[in-house]
């Protein structure tokens, strides 16, 4: 197979993209949050391909990415008030809305459950090709089943070699983790997945409190307690636990270590010392970047600092216990 070939988003690559699409095979694209690795949203085959191509179990649903609120209509079976409140408020942007399925949705789509996914990304590269196609474009993050999420073109060529065909070059991504879930397909609605976009300016947009009991919640492959992990052993600890580890029999390990403060003199210098921002968008920005980068230093562990357990911190947070393996 060729490698997979990284282009520019130029009209005549996004123009090529679409026709990629059409003819039912994959293409990958930048979006606001993490790379997706896309197909035509309406066509069985070419969804098949995704999860033939991630090696991703056939029960895992996939999202629907659309240009345009209009095209709600056509995926879902209805299109409750607190969907027009969201889709007013936050599309196009990093927030998946789980709706119940119009009868236009292949199974595929789905994993085999009654709901369906739906975002408006905000990225100009994934919308001038969703505008080019003409429809709705399924997908996932591009990445392995059970890996990190992609946040650069070259990440995407890393994990999917070929596979992936044809790579948008959108550059780095700008919010680096995957869009926020809620679930509006049942009685109350739910949080299924955090985002950068955080709860509390969900539930102002939605004038309604997100469930938090997700012991119900539809299958979704990002709530596995595994998912997100790199190979290496990832634990997260506070920072006195770090610097404990660092101080102590450890010290023969070699170790990476993702915190956010700068390295304690007493640290080994052979640790990868990893510093990241305070700030909790600018450490979700990087975040998916450093753990790949130690990932592939062949370390025996990587420690992460908690960060604090803070509203404005629970996407990073989630991720970050996933990373360690729930
Ligand atoms: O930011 C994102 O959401 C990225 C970009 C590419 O848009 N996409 C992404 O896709 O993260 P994926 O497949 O890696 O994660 C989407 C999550 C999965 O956990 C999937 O199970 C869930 O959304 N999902 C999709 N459709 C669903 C449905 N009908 N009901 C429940 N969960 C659903
Ligand atoms: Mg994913």
């Amino acid at each position: 197979m060729p490698p997979s070939l990284i282009v520019e988003p130029t009209d005549a690559n996004i123009d090529n993209a679409a026709g990629i699409l059409r003819r039912g095979d994959l293409v990958a694209f930048s979006t606001e949050t993490v790379y997706g690795l896309g197909a035509d949203a309406r066509s069985a085959a070419a969804v098949g391909r995704i999860f033939a191509a991630k090696g991703r179990p056939a029960n895992h649903p996939v999202i629907v990415h659309i240009s345009d609120v209009s095209e709600l209509m056509y995926w879902a079976a209805e299109i409750p008030d607190g969907a027009i409140k969201l889709a007013k408020a936050f599309w196009p942007g990093p927030l998946t809305i789980i709706l119940k399925r119009g009868p236009n949705v292949v199974d595929e789509l789905t994993g085999g459950q009654s709901t369906i996914g739906l975002r408006i990304p905000a990225d100009p590269v994934a919308l001038k090709l969703l505008r080019r196609f003409g429809s709705g474009i399924a997908a996932p993050s591009a990445n392995r089943f059970g890996q990190v999420s992609p946040t650069t073109a070259a990440h995407v060529a890393q994990g999917l070699g070929a596979c992936a065909g044809l790579i948008l070059d959108g550059g780095p991504c700008a919010i680096g983790i995957e869009s926020s879930i809620v679930d509006l397909s049942g009685a109350l609605p739910r949080l299924l997945r955090p985002g950068m976009l955080s709860r509390v300016d969900i539930e102002a947009a939605l004038g309604a409190t997100l469930d938090c009991d997700n012991s119900n919640a539809p299958r979704v492959s990002g709530s596995l307690e595994s998912h997100y992990a790199p190979h290496t052993p990832v634990r997260w600890l506070s920072a006195d636990a770090v610097s404990n580890a660092l101080t102590h029999q450890v010290d023969r390990l070699s170790m990476g270590v993702i915190a956010m403060r700068h390295q304690p003199p007493e640290a080994a210098s052979a640790i990868q010392w990893r510093n990241l921002s305070a700030d909790p968008g600018a450490y979700a920005h990087a975040l998916y970047a450093q753990l790949r980068e130690l990932d592939a230093l062949n370390l025996a562990l990587i420690l992460i600092e908690i960060p604090p357990d803070e509203p404005e911190w629970e996407a990073v947070r989630d991720r970050l216990r996933r990373a360690a393996g729930g």
